[in-house]
Parts: C-alpha cells; structure tokens; sequence
C-alpha cells in the first residue's frame, strides 16, 4: 500500500484532469477563504496600523541585513519548530500534524499533476511521503484533539463534546484518515467491491469541508501565526517593542505566576 500512488490507479476511473481540477479549486478555496477572513475581521488591517504605529517609537533602525536576519531566524524557530508552544506535548503533537500535512499536500499534488495516468512509473518516494505524511497527520491531529485541546485538558470537556472550534482539526484528521482507508482498500484490489469507493467519497467531502470551511476554521492560523512571529521579532530588534513597556532594568523576579500549577481548575 505504502508504496501505491492511489491517484494514478483512481485515474483508471476519474480522468487525470478532474483530480487537478479539484486541486486547484481547493487551493482557491483557501485564498477566498482567507481573503474574506481578513476583510470581515480587519485583523490585517490593524496588524499593519498596529506596526506602522510600533515603528515610529522605534529606537533603531534596521538595515536590510539585519532584517533579513530576524526574518530567517524566526523562520528556522518560531515557524519551523512552532517554539510558541514551549516544550512538551503540545509542541510534538503539532509538529507531527503541521509536517505531517505539509508532506501530505506536497505527496498529493505531485502525484496528482505529475504521476497521473495509470501507465506513468511513479518513484515510490512520493506514495511514501503520502503515506507517512497522512499517518503524521492522524496521530497528531488525534492526540491533540482527544487530549491536549484546552477545553478537554483543562476545563473538563468530555473528548466526545464537538464545537465550531474543532472544524478545522477534525476535517484535517478526517481527511488524512479517509485518504490512507481510501489507499488501504484500493491495494487491496477489490475490484467490484464498494468499500474503497465509499473512503474515497469520504476523502473527498473532508477536503470539501476542510478548504471550503477557511472562513469558519482556524484553517488561516498557518498564515496568521508565521507573519505575526515576524512582527514580534522585528518589533523586538528595532526596539519598538509594539509600543509595551521597556523591559524593567531589574532582575526577573516574577516568581512562578500561572506555571505554579496546571491550569486544571474545574
Ligand atoms: C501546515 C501548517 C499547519 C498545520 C496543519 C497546523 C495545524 C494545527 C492544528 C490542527 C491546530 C489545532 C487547532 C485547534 O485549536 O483546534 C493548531 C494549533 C496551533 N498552531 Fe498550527 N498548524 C500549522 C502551522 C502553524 C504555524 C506555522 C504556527 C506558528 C508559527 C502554528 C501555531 C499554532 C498554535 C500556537 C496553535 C495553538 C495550539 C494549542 O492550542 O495548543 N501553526 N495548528
């Protein structure tokens, strides 16, 4: 299985032209997503006055070097490795679901655009990181979502109870599982059977709510987060500090404040 490009034996059914169709309008989906997103919250809107403002209380300015700097250091930590989310569960949890995903989309437009048709030879690489991207993706998404979500980890929530909140991670989850169901019975070689059609119908509505819930989910968190990271960061260098107070020329003695105990109050 873990070596099947399940697109290229689907093309035997769906022509090669309806899968890249349906890739594309997912991806469309997302920027129409977002972009009404941004216009109905103006979150980018006070995110540039906001910096525009920090700039002027600035007490350096950079140079084009040491922007760059700032910007490829907080790619390699604050995005790359989510280091927002400290050390720990919650950190893992993400990074197997974000890399885990990233792998999955990549694996699922590569083969899609470039190994499509039934009598292409499809390098094992990329049902491989198809697979494992998808495998990733389950496991994170699902240790997050059945342990770690705050209102089960620290409010009480039964696991089973399902919000708006969830729509995105649930839909993620949703889609890589219904995608390796999909592969597993497809490799099997059921021939006149159902079972791998109705997974795939499946991987299909998960995507369709996953791309076409943007606007809803916290689906746009993977744009909003990087950019924010910069601002941070670059605020920080040029000493702007987004307009906050300097940091108190003292010693940091704040004691434990909320890291004293586990925020399980219920
Ligand atoms: C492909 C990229 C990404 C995927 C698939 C992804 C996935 C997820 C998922 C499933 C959640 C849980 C959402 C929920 O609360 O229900 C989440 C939360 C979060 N993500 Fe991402 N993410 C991505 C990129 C990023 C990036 C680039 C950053 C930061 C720079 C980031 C920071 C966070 C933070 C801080 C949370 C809140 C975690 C918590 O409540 O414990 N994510 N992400």
């Amino acid at each position: 299985m873990i070596n099947n490009n399940p697109f290229s034996i689907l093309s035997e059914t769906v022509s090669p032209l309806a899968m890249q169709s349906f890739v594309i309008v997912m991806g469309l989906l997302v920027i129409i997503g977002t972009l009404v997103d941004i216009i109905h919250k103006k979150n980018v809107k006070y995110f540039f006055e906001n910096a525009k403002k920090a700039k002027k209380s600035a007490k350096k300015i950079l140079t084009t070097g040491e922007k760059t700097s700032v910007v490829l250091k907080t790619i390699a930590s604050d995005i790359a490795t989510t280091s927002e989310l400290g050390a720990g569960k919650r950190r893992i949890a993400h990074l197997l679901g974000m890399y885990g995903t990233i792998l999955f989309w990549i694996g699922s437009v590569v083969m899609i655009f470039c190994y499509h048709s039934s009598s292409s030879v499809t390098p094992s690489v990329w049902p491989i990181i198809w697979h494992v991207g998808a495998i990733m993706t389950v496991l994170g998404g699902s240790w997050f979502w059945f342990f770690l979500r705050v209102d089960v980890y620290s409010e009480a929530q039964p696991w089973y109870r399902i919000i708006k909140a969830d729509l995105f991670v649930l839909a993620l989850v949703a889609s890589s599982f219904f995608g390796l169901a999909w592969s597993f019975l497809q490799s099997l070689s059921l021939n006149d059977r159902w079972d791998d059609k109705v997974f795939l119908i499946l991987f299909v509505i998960s995507n369709l709510v996953l791309f076409g819930g943007v606007y809803w989910s916290k689906f746009a968190h993977m744009f909003y987060k990087p950019g924010a990271a910069i601002q941070k960061n670059l605020a920080e260098a040029d000493g702007s500090m987004d307009n906050l107070p300097p940091p108190a020329d003292a010693p940091e003695k704040f004691g434990l404040g909320i890291k004293r105990e586990a925020p399980k109050h219920y």
